[in-house]
C-alpha cells in the first residue's frame, strides 16, 4: 500500500511533519509512506503557465501512483496555512489527479482545539467539485498541545492519541482496499456481460490468438508505447523489467499531461512532425540504465498514410553489440549450405544462427547489407526491411529530451 503524506506547512520547524514521520515508522508494516515536503511548490496562480511547473508535475505524478493521500494540516486563524491551500490548488487546478482518490486529514497544533477548524476546512477543500476525493466520514486525527504530547525523538507518546491514530489510519486503509474491491468485483461483474475471449486476429500473414498476441509484447526484448492519434498516452507492452516503467494510472491522459514540462516542446515537436507527414522516423541512441539502448518513434500510419498515432521502440542493445564487437559478424555463412565459419572454433554466441521459424540462412551476398551494423548507421537512407519505412535524417542522438510517451528523461 503506498500513501503519499503531505506536510501542511513550509515551517522549517513543524509539529504536523514530526507527526508523519512518525506514522511511517509506526506503520511501516501497514504502508509505504512518502512524506512531501509543499515548501517545493511555488504558489499557485494561474497567471503562471503549467507547462512551466515541473514541481508541480512530479507531485501530480506521486499522487496519482498513491493508493491514497494524507494531508497533515496545522492551523493558522482557523483555517489551513496559505501554503497548503496553495498546493491544493495546483492538485485540482486542470488536473484530475485527486479525484476519487482515498484521502484523510490529520493535524497538529499547539492549543486545545487541535487543529479542529482548519481540518474542516481542508475537508470541505477536498470534497469541493474540482478536487472530488473520497473522504471517510468521522475518522479524526485531533492532536493538540503540541509541544506535550511528543517525545524528543518525535514519538508521540499521548496514549490516548496514539491509539485513535492506531485505529483511524487502518479505518483509512481498510477504506482503501475497500475501493480496491470494488474494482476487482467491477471485473468480475463484466464476466457476467458479453466478452470476447479465445477471440483469433486473422493478420493478412497469419492467424494469432490474443493470448499469443499479449505474450508476444511480453516477450519479445523491446518494449513499445503508443500514443494514439489524439496524442492520448493509449497503450504500453507489459515487458518484464522495462526500461521506461510505466502506469496504468497514466494511461489515455494527454500527452503533454504525462511528460515533466521541459519534455512537452520536443515531445509534441516529434510528433507534430510524424502527424504533419514530415517525418516517419525518429532514433535516439542512448545511454539507458547503465546500458547502451535505442529509442526509436515511428509514425503509425494506416494503408492510405493517414496519421493513426505515435510507437515508441525500447530496448537495450548491450547484447547485439557486444555481438558485434566481439565479431558475431565477421565471417559470412557459406552461402550454399549455410555453415558458419565460427562453428569450427565452437564458438556458438558469435555463430550466425539461421532463421529460427524458416530455417533460412541470412546470407547474403550484397556486400552493402553488411555495412549497416552500426546502430546510428541509419542517418543514412536505409530502408527499413519490414516497413519500408524511410529513416533517412532521423536520428535525434544529441537531443536531451524525453520519452515520447511519458517524458521520462534517460538522462
Ligand atoms: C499565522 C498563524 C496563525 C495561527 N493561528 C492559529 C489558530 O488559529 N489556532 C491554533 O490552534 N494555532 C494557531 N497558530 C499556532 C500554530 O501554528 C499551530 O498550532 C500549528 O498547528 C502548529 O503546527 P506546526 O508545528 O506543524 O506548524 C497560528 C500560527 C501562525 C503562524
Amino acid at each position: 500500500m503506498k500513501i503519499l503524506a503531505l506536510v501542511g506547512t513550509n515551517a522549517n520547524f513543524s509539529y504536523n511533519r514530526i507527526l508523519l514521520q512518525f506514522m511511517k515508522k509506526h506503520f511501516k508494516q501497514m504502508a509505504d509512506i512518502e512524506i512531501y515536503e509543499i515548501s517545493k511548490l511555488p504558489a499557485f496562480s494561474v497567471d503562471v503557465p503549467l507547462s512551466e511547473q515541473t514541481e508541480v508535475w512530479k507531485l501530480k505524478q506521486k499522487v496519482k501512483a498513491a493508493d491514497g493521500v494524507v494531508f497533515s494540516t496545522p492551523e493558522y486563524d482557523h483555517g489551513i496555512p496559505a501554503a497548503l491551500k496553495s498546493a491544493t490548488e495546483w492538485l485540482s487546478y486542470h488536473t484530475t489527479v485527486l479525484k476519487h482518490k482515498p484521502v484523510m486529514v490529520v493535524g497538529v497544533s499547539y492549543g486545545r482545539q487541535a487543529s479542529a477548524r482548519s481540518q474542516v476546512q481542508m475537508r470541505q477543500i477536498l470534497i469541493s467539485p474540482d478536487c472530488d476525493a473520497n473522504l471517510l466520514p468521522g475518522n479524526e486525527v485531533l492532536i493538540g498541545g503540541a509541544s506535550r504530547v511528543f517525545s524528543k525523538d518525535g514519538r508521540l507518546i499521548d496514549e490516548k492519541m496514539r491509539d485513535n491514530l492506531e485505529r483511524c489510519f487502518t479505518n483509512f486503509i481498510e477504506y482503501i482496499q475497500v475501493f480496491e474491491n470494488i474494482d476487482e468485483e467491477e471485473v468480475h461483474m463484466s464476466i457476467k456481460r458479453p466478452t470476447i475471449s479465445d477471440a483469433y486476429i486473422n493478420f493478412p500473414t497469419g492467424r494469432l490468438s490474443l493470448k499469443e498476441v499479449q505474450q508476444i509484447f511480453s516477450t519479445i526484448p523491446f518494449e513499445i508505447d503508443l500514443v494514439d492519434s489524439s496524442d492520448r498516452f493509449a497503450w504500453y507492452s507489459d515487458k518484464p523489467n522495462r526500461e521506461h516503467v510505466r502506469s496504468v494510472a497514466s494511461l489515455n491522459e494527454p500527452v503533454t499531461e504525462c511528460h515533466p514540462p521541459k519534455a512537452v516542446p520536443v515531445v509534441t515537436k516529434i510528433i507534430n512532425s510524424f502527424r504533419d507527414g514530415e517525418k516517419d522516423v525518429v532514433t535516439r541512441p542512448l545511454w539507458m540504465n547503465g546500458h547502451r539502448s535505442l529509442i526509436q518513434y515511428y509514425a503509425l500510419r494506416d494503408v492510405d498514410g493517414h496519421y493513426l498515432g505515435t510507437i515508441e521502440f525500447t530496448g537495450s542493445v548491450e547484447y547485439i553489440l557486444n555481438l558485434f564487437e566481439n565479431g558475431g559478424w565477421d565471417k559470412k555463412p557459406d552461402a550454399t549450405t549455410g555453415a558458419s565459419a565460427h562453428d569450427e572454433g565452437g564458438d556458438q554466441a558469435a555463430a550466425p544462427v539461421a532463421d529460427a521459424s524458416t530455417g533460412a540462412s541470412e546470407a547474403d551476398d550484397d556486400p552493402a547489407s553488411e555495412t549497416a551494423g552500426s546502430p546510428v548507421a541509419n542517418e543514412a537512407a536505409d530502408e527499413d526491411a519490414t516497413t519500408g519505412a524511410s529513416e533517412s535524417g532521423s536520428v535525434d542522438a544529441d537531443d536531451e529530451s524525453a520519452d515520447a510517451t511519458t517524458g521520462a528523461s534517460e538522462n
